[in-house]
């Protein structure tokens, strides 16, 4: 079905519009919800809560956390609460045995100072990422 001129002017206009409206609501986000964000899409698909009710994760960077500290120290990010935006940075540009390093055009200063934000806030609600 070949589309009439003016449809596709509105279609177009819709997207920039809902664009526009994206790019403002990020902007009012606070430092440690955007850092929620990126933590969940970047860090959780190796540092998340990990299946299962029993408490017992299957993902490398928690199990590899639990392996290197033996309890004395929590496996999950998101409860730790030394985790520095400079103390996060020295781990995430270099990476850390199996972590791979992050450069900056993969995750900006900001975006882990955000992310710090956000370990700092989760470490005292109690809010963990599962993964789906
Ligand atoms: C591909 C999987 C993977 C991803 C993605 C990943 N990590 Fe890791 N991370 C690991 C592993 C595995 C370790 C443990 C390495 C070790 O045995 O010392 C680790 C270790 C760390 C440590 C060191 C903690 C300590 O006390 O030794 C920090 C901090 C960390 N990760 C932060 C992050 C952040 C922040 C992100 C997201 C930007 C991230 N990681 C993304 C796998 C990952």
């Amino acid at each position: 079905m070949r589309t009439q001129p003016l449809v596709r002017i509105v279609l177009v206009g819709g997207l920039l519009l809902a664009a526009g409206t994206a790019t403002v609501h990020a902007a009012d986000l606070s430092d440690a919800e955007r850092g929620k964000i990126k933590f969940q899409r970047t860090c959780a698909p190796c540092h998340g809560a990990g299946p299962g009710s029993d408490g017992r994760a299957a993902l490398p960077g928690t199990d590899a956390l639990r392996l290197k500290y033996k309890g004395t120290v929590p496996a999950l990010l998101e409860a730790r609460t030394d985790l520095t935006a400079d103390v996060l940075k020295g781990f995430v540009r270099r990476g850390s045995w199996s972590m791979p390093p992050f450069r900056k055009t993969e995750l900006t200063d900001a975006e882990i100072a955000d992310i710090a934000a956000y370990l700092a806030v989760s470490s005292k609600s109690g809010a963990r990422t599962p993964v789906r």
